[in-house]
């Protein structure tokens, strides 16, 4: 094998800060702190100062208008862009993202609107992509398909027929399910998915909202972009609101109602009085 293809050591490109971020003693530390992001192309300023917190198992909704900034923000926890400037924590230490390896090594998994998965190799090989070198040492091909074949059966998807069938016959819902068993197989620690049930069907938007609350139930910390906010509340713990650039708010999801959700994405603010703003406006 190629020694030049080798993926980095898993601390490469990470470096910890002299100092934490200014947290609360005793408030817990969530597993990733942003604090001043913000990003441009050219004369778009895609970012401005964002602060976003997401904490171990809870499911953080990020929701926003078209364009309000959140795929940048993702690609940039992702790796795939490099901010201008800000600060990024995980478990309290200060990193530099420069890389999708730099994330992927400090166990971020990112399912894309598109997938990125090879509609012609088979869901093994999939869930093992890009990960070559750990497989040639450790993993024969029948460990492989074990390994695949139970990390879909912890997550309770048993609607593929075969875990050798290639992926471009599997149904969306059935991909997505795919990318976040791979997510999950890898021991990732952040799940960020990107509009996941945006192309599904009723069944299959069930399928993944209940893989959704798996990850969580495994710990992990799951950041989901939607505006759809019936999957917002049915699965988010809490809900971060871009617009224009700008985190506008940012709460646990007893201070939301689908109105000030709305209210917040359109205009930045909101009148309504929410639970857990000090009032006692029931929920919608
Ligand atoms: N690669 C890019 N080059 C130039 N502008 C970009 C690029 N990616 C995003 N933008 C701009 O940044 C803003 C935020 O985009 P995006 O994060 O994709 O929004 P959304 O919230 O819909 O995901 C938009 O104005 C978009 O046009
Ligand atoms: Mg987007």
């Amino acid at each position: 094998m190629n020694v030049m293809a080798e993926p980095n050591e898993p601390t490469r490109g990470v470096t910890a800060g002299e100092h934490g971020p200014t947290a609360v003693p005793g408030a817990a530390e969530p597993l990733l702190r942003l604090r001043g992001i913000s990003k441009h192309f050219g004369a778009v300023q895609a970012l401005y100062g964002v602060d976003l917190d997401l904490p171990d198992g809870q499911v953080t909704a990020l929701c926003g208008d078209n364009g309000a900034g959140k795929s940048v923000l993702t690609k940039s926890i992702a790796g795939i862009h490099t901010v201008d400037a800000g600060e990024i924590f995980w478990q309290g230490r200060q990193v530099h993202i420069a890389s999708p390896k730099d994330s992927a090594a400090l166990g971020i998994e990112t399912v894309y609107q598109d997938l990125a998965l090879a509609d012609n190799l088979d869901i093994v090989q999939n869930m093992f992509l890009g990960r070559e070198r750990l497989s040639h040492v450790l993993l024969d091909e029948d460990s492989m398909e074990r390994a695949a074949a139970e990390t879909l059966a912890s997550l309770h998807v048993t609607t593929v027929r075969s875990i050798r069938q290639p992926v471009a016959t599997l149904s969306g819902g059935q991909r997505q399910a795919v990318a976040v068993a791979k997510a999950v197989m890898w021991n990732s620690k952040l799940v960020m998915l990107d509009e996941p049930t945006a192309a599904l069907g009723v069944a299959q938007t069930r399928m993944v909202l209940d893989l959704i609350l798996r990850l969580k139930e495994h710990g992990l910390a799951v950041m989901l972009i939607s505006h759809n906010l019936n999957d917002v509340f049915e699965v988010a713990d809490r809900i971060a609101i871009l617009r224009l650039g700008r985190m506008v708010s940012q709460d646990a999801i007893s201070a939301f109602d689908r109105q000030s959700v709305v209210d917040f994405m359109t205009t930045g603010a909101s009148s309504r009085d929410v639970p857990g703003s000090g009032s006692s406006h029931e929920r919608n």
